[in-house]
């Protein structure tokens, strides 16, 4: 069994690179399947969900090499739809996106019910609603976990309305409608970067997509893609994690390799928290130069604060003066967190979608487990200001989002190591 080992109690200094997004490479190295050619993707994270995704793609027949650590040629020329394994489909919530990518290329999809981390219900009505706008058959096999789609005449164009902001669902649907025949318009969609960045990663593509990044996104279907070298953006999420780190231990650091635009809302709440911020081209510096003051945090699609950093957030807020509150608006049960940070000494009560957190002095090295990805992050937080030894258990779930994590750490000066017992 393998954990993290953390002493707590060092300042962070220096300068950390920031890998590839984790949910921009998950759908942009799935959607590479309307290509049916060959696509070199830069930037990529190594992260245990892209080699989940990869081996997900090879088992339907794609070829894949890499050129370097962060660069994958991807041929999907010979994928075939169906056949992807269940096994790995139902670990991740990516997988889904498998459905959006089969239905383009071949007209059906048969793909298990997808994973990910468990945040109360998470229902797929929205990209149901939108696969059938477009003119395809679902069904959903609860009994076996399956999900079956077909169009026997094609996908069509259509306008599509979400009754809610779903990440998920507006890539799912941007993914079927990019060769769909006609016009798709899909309303109130969740504009967060990736969805821009796969976008582009089309449009490279061929395919012809105007409006990402705003709620409303155009696609005039296109009969057929072609291959092409692209760029991954990198994680705002894993930058937002170094900042809340430095928040919680002290110290000042550069986060390098960033589009400091996306990190606007997380960089606001810090510096109301007190840090000192310095925003530069592609990177931000961050410092912290007086003890933490409480916040309000709420969650809320992009440009409002993600709810992906709530969780680090909350370990930082955990030693600040006075009483924060942090509400989650976009899932109904992300608190699960807070019972490893009480372990360590945390005074939070949660009630509802919100959490009360009460500055304590100190938290206390303790045996804590990750309970999901950005509860894990929370937890090497925590363990890294705590005064003590904190052991964290299932960090299998952390590496799956963050690469090198505890490399990235340790050069910035925290005591961290992994262990197996
Ligand atoms: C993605 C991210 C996840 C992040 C979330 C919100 C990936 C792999 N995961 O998840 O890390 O926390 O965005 O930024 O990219 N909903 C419905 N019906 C649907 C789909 C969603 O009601 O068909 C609801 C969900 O229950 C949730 C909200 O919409 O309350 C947002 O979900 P969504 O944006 O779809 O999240 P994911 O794409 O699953």
């Amino acid at each position: 069994m393998e954990r993290y080992i953390i002493n707590g109690g060092n300042e962070l200094f220096g300068d950390v690179e920031i890998s590839g997004m984790k949910n921009a490479a998950l759908p942009i190295l799935i959607a590479s399947i309307l290509t049916g050619e060959k696509c070199i993707i830069e930037n990529l994270p190594s992260i245990s969900d892209v080699r989940k995704s990869l081996d997900i793609l090879k088992a339907m027949g794609a070829q894949v090499s890499f050129r370097s650590e962060s660069c994958l040629e991807l041929d999907t020329q010979n994928v075939e739809g169906g056949i992807s394994p269940y096994d790995l489909v139902s670990k991740m919530r990516g997988s889904t996106y498998l459905i959006g990518a089969e239905l383009a290329r071949f007209g059906k999809a048969k793909v298990g019910w997808p994973g990910g981390c468990d945040f109360g219900v998470r229902p797929i009505d929205q990209h149901i609603k939108g696969f059938e706008a477009l003119g395809a058959k679902i069904t959903v096999d609860n009994e076996n976990g399956y999900i079956y789609a077909d169009a026997p005449n094609g996908l069509h164009g259509n306008s599509i309305y979400f009754d809610v902001v779903s990440v998920g669902a507006t890539i799912n649907v941007m993914i079927a409608a990019v060769m769909a025949k006609g016009k798709t318009v899909i309303d109130n969609a969740a504009r967060e970067p990736h969805i821009v960045d796969l976008a582009n990663f089309f449009n490279t593509c061929g395919a012809k997509i105007t409006g990402a990044g705003t709620s409303v996104i155009k696609i005039q279907g296109v009969e057929k893609l072609h291959g092409c070298t692209y760029t991954i953006i990198p994680d705002m999420i894993e930058a937002g994690t170094f900042m809340a780190a430095v928040a919680a231990t002290g110290g000042k650091i550069n986060v390098r390799g960033i589009i400091p635009k996306h990190m606007e809302s997380v960089s606001a709440k810090l510096e109301e928290m007190g840090m000192r911020i310095e925003e530069h081209d592609d990177y931000i510096t961050i410092e912290k130069v007086k003890p933490l003051k409480h916040i309000q945090i709420k969650t809320l699609p992009y440009p409002g604060f993600p709810t992906d950093m709530h969780p680090q957030l909350s370990a930082a807020l955990c030693c600040a003066e006075g009483t924060s509150i942090v509400t989650e608006g976009v899932w109904e049960n992300r608190f699960r967190y807070v019972e490893e940070l009480r372990k360590m000494g945390a005074d939070i009560e949660v009630d509802g979608v919100s959490a009360k957190i009460k500055g304590v002095p100190n938290l206390v090295g303790s045996e804590v487990q990750a309970v999901d990805l950005r509860g894990g992050a929370a937890m090497i937080i925590a363990g890294l200001c705590a005064k003590g030894q904190t052991e964290i258990t299932n960090i299998m779930t952390i590496e799956r989002g963050y690469d090198d994590i505890v490399g990235k750490f340790t050069r910035l000066g925290a005591d961290i190591k992994k262990a197996e017992y």
